[in-house]
């Protein structure tokens, strides 16, 4: 279990794009912490969504207690590099990666952060997490695909639970020698009823995306989370 207060991040690929705003409104007023905006680009991913111009229009609508709210923006892009300043000035406050998309890792994660953003790194379900070894001291987040990266809708896999188990064991260590704590984002099938087990396993930053915008009433959907996610302490 971690530290950190638990996080439920609305994927805006699942709301209705026709009043995107909207809907970012009315997910963080029924209780959503940030939104996760997800861009893919026809070719790391075979799917076509949404860029920084979309990020710039939806950054009013992201607010929360009269303060900005975190736009989490997952890049499922390659290459990132180039991207990487247009989602800052569109107002992103954290920019993942896949690093398979990105020949040089430092040099790309160096450039999110002069950008003035938080950093993170993403790892597919079959990326081994040994590729975070030497990334640490320059992320603020780690996020773990539970599905392969490209829709939204799919449905969780399994083995993503031991995985998460090892790199909070990964994350927790580094705390206990840096005194820094990084983030264990969880992205892909999560619904009411695995959220706990993917809590207890250790993270504590869950997007969901179907699972939320797929129903009538964001509020439940996102009061069932949190209640679920406290009953796995
Ligand atoms: C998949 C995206 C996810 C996706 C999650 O490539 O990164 O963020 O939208 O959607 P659900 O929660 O429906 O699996
Ligand atoms: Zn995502």
């Amino acid at each position: 279990m971690s530290l950190n207060s638990p996080i439920i991040a609305p994927s805006i690929l699942s709301a209705d794009f026709a009043k995107l705003g909207d809907e970012v409104r009315v997910v963080l007023e029924s209780g959503a912490d940030w939104i996760h905006f997800d861009v893919m680009d026809n070719h790391y991913v075979p799917n076509l969504t949404i860029g920084p111009l979309v990020c710039e229009a939806i950054r009013p609508h992201a607010q929360k207690n009269g303060k900005p709210a975190m736009i989490d923006v997952h890049l499922m892009v390659e290459p990132v590099d180039r991207i990487v300043p247009d989602f800052a000035k569109a107002g992103a406050n954290l920019i993942s990666f896949h690093p398979e998309a990105s020949t040089h890792v430092h040099r790309t994660l160096s450039l999110i952060k002069d950008n003035g953003c938080q950093a993170g790194l993403v790892l597919n379900p079959t990326s081994p997490i040994h590729l975070l070894d030497h990334a640490l001291d320059q992320i603020d987040l780690v996020l773990l695909m539970s599905v392969n990266p490209g829709f939204g809708g799919q449905s969780f896999i399994p083995s993503t639970l031991t995985k998460i188990t090892q790199v909070r064991k990964m994350l927790d260590q580094y705390r206990k020698t840096n005194g820094r704590s990084i983030r264990l984002e969880v992205d892909g099938g999560i619904k009411v009823d695995n959220i706990a087990a993917i809590a207890k396993a250790g993270a504590d930053t869950f997007v969901a995306g179907s699972a939320i915008f797929g129903k009538p009433n964001y509020r439940d959907v996102i009061e069932a989370m949190h209640k679920e996610i406290a009953s796995s302490i």
